[in-house]
């Protein structure tokens, strides 16, 4: 067994984070840090951790209520923009690596095809722009030990998402409006993790795009989990519509498209990418208590 691995991880009560304790190689010693305990915007809690000696730092720590964030600009770039600044600072001082995670809304979904590491970003939304802070926060400091993941469209256990919104209303109602002109990949955090585990072995330090592989609309999204659900309990839902974004008004603006390339990863970790509808479904094994740990 390898030396023990002590890891510091950031926004340790979210979805993300969930993952990353249940698919931790055995030799981490995972201390986690979230609120209230601990707040990623004190800067000076931050760089107290020093103290704690951490040889990795993963955050999963964000503001990620991407409507929320339009009327709490200042929190969302405080949170989002400058933590990560004051991580990548903590990680300097004690010299260890450090694992942060992005969004594909850091684009403004204009692109012809998947998003390249190397595109301009130029978010839409308050959420998209103080993610991008963040990202520049970090690359600012010059710390060299450092991987910066942009994912998209995540869901997993341990925390509210897409899918279980979609579950939840497909109980609810017989008719459901969904957006089908938005187009992005869906993440199973799962898969992310492992991702993430490859990146940290191969030491490649850098930023890199990771979500699952395909391609499909919001639409396409919740039929297919619609679907898988109605395998294991009745559902109301007899009708799902697909609608536009001007038919769903919402606080934030999204990019139309923000398919991500996982070229870059791929050639690099040799990672296997799953499409999103095969994680889905492992999703919805590991859901219904089949399989725990690791869907495959
Ligand atoms: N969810 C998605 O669809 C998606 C898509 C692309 C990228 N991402 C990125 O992926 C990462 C993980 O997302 P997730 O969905 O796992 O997030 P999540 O479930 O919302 O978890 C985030 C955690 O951070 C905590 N947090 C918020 N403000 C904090 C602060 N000031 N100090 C310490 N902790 C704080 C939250 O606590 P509270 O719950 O108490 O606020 C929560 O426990 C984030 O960087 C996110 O931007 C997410």
């Amino acid at each position: 067994m390898s030396a023990s691995l002590k890891v510091a991880l950031i926004g340790a009560r979210g979805m993300l984070a969930d993952a990353v304790q249940r698919l931790a190689p055995g030799n981490w010693d995972i201390h986690g840090y979230d609120l209230p305990g601990f707040d990623l915007t004190d800067r000076t809690s931050v760089l107290d951790l020093a103290g704690e000696n951490p040889d990795l730092i993963i955050n999963c720590a964000a503001l990620t209520d991407v409507d929320g964030c339009e009327s709490r600009v200042e929190q969302a770039e405080a949170v989002n923009g400058r933590g990560p600044g004051y991580l990548a600072e903590l990680a300097r001082d004690c010299g260890a690596t450090l694992v942060h995670v992005s969004t594909d809304f850091v684009f403004n979904g204009e692109k012809d095809g998947p998003y390249l590491e190397t595109d301009t970003p130029d978010p839409l939304s308050v959420y998209g722009l103080s993610k991008l802070h963040g990202e520049q926060a970090i690359l600012a400091g010059g710390l060299e030990r450092c991987f910066i993941i942009r994912t998209s469209w995540l869901y997993g256990a341990g925390g509210g998402n897409f899918v279980e919104t979609m579950v939840r209303l497909a109980r609810e109602r017989e008719s459901l409006g969904i957006v089908a002109d938005q187009i992005g990949t869906p993440t199973w955090t799962d898969d992310l993790v492992r991702a993430m585990l490859r990146l940290l072995e191969q030491g490649d330090y850098g930023i890199y795009h990771y979500s699952n592989d395909g391609a499909c609309s919001w639409y396409d999204f919740a039929c297919a989990a619609i679907e898988l659900a109605r395998h294991d309990e009745k559902l109301a839902v007899r009708q799902i519509r697909p609608i536009t974004t001007a038919d769903y008004p919402l606080p934030a603006c999204r990019p139309r498209y923000s398919v991500l390339s996982k070229q870059k990863i791929g050639k690099i970790s040799g990672v296997e990418i799953p499409d999103w509808r095969e994680s889905l479904k492992r999703y919805f094994k590991q859901r219904q208590g089949g399989d725990k740990t690791h869907g495959y």
